[in-house]
């Protein structure tokens, strides 16, 4: 499996692939706005066959509060159930937050998810280094809560 940016034409893959593992799910336009507006925070897992078998969309932040510094955003991650505890997420998560901070000088990168999501913050937290910020309480259309995380990439 290999990591690479993520194209034009692989975003249809990239939505099945959100279909098949999230109940968050977005439109092809908010996918092509993500990869023409920062084509390099992007990118996708993709099996020896070329089978995208993973994901990572991610953007920089739009709308930066007054005193707020530039930082990324994680829109959405998953990997395929069968490719799963194999490092793809971690290194997928490396490369966009890569970028962020040489491309865009992010100062750090922030992300929602649901509280019950053992596997993603366990990857956020003690894999990755993100914190919690703060609660956003029914962030989620079902009324779940949500951890907003953030992590530093300041040097
Ligand atoms: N249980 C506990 N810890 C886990 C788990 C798990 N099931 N999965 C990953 N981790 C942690 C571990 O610390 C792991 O390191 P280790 O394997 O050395 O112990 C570390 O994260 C790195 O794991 P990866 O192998 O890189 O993660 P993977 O490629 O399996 O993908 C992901 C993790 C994306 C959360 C996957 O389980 C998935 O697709 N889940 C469904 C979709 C999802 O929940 N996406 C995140 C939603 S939030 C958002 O998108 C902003």
């Amino acid at each position: 499996v290999t990591i690479r940016p993520a194209r034009a034409d692989d975003l249809s893959a990239m939505q099945a692939c959100n279909l098949q593992n999230l109940p968050e799910n977005y439109t092809m336009r908010y996918y092509l706005y993500h990869a023409m507006t920062w084509p390099s925070l992007s990118y996708v897992a993709e099996d020896a066959k070329g089978r995208i078998v993973g994901y990572v969309l991610a953007k920089m932040e739009e709308d930066i509060a007054p005193g707020d510094e530039p930082h990324g955003h994680l829109t959405s991650i998953s990997v395929l159930r069968s490719y799963r505890r194999l490092g793809l997420a971690k290194k997928l998560m490396l490369q966009s937050q890569d970028a962020m901070a040489s491309v865009y000088r992010a100062s750090y990168v922030s992300l929602h998810v649901r509280k019950s999501n053992r596997a993603a913050l366990s990857l956020y937290r003690d894999s990755l280094g993100f914190t919690v910020q703060d609660i956003e309480k029914k962030y989620y259309a079902d009324g779940e809560d949500a951890y907003a995380m953030r992590l530093s990439l300041k040097q």
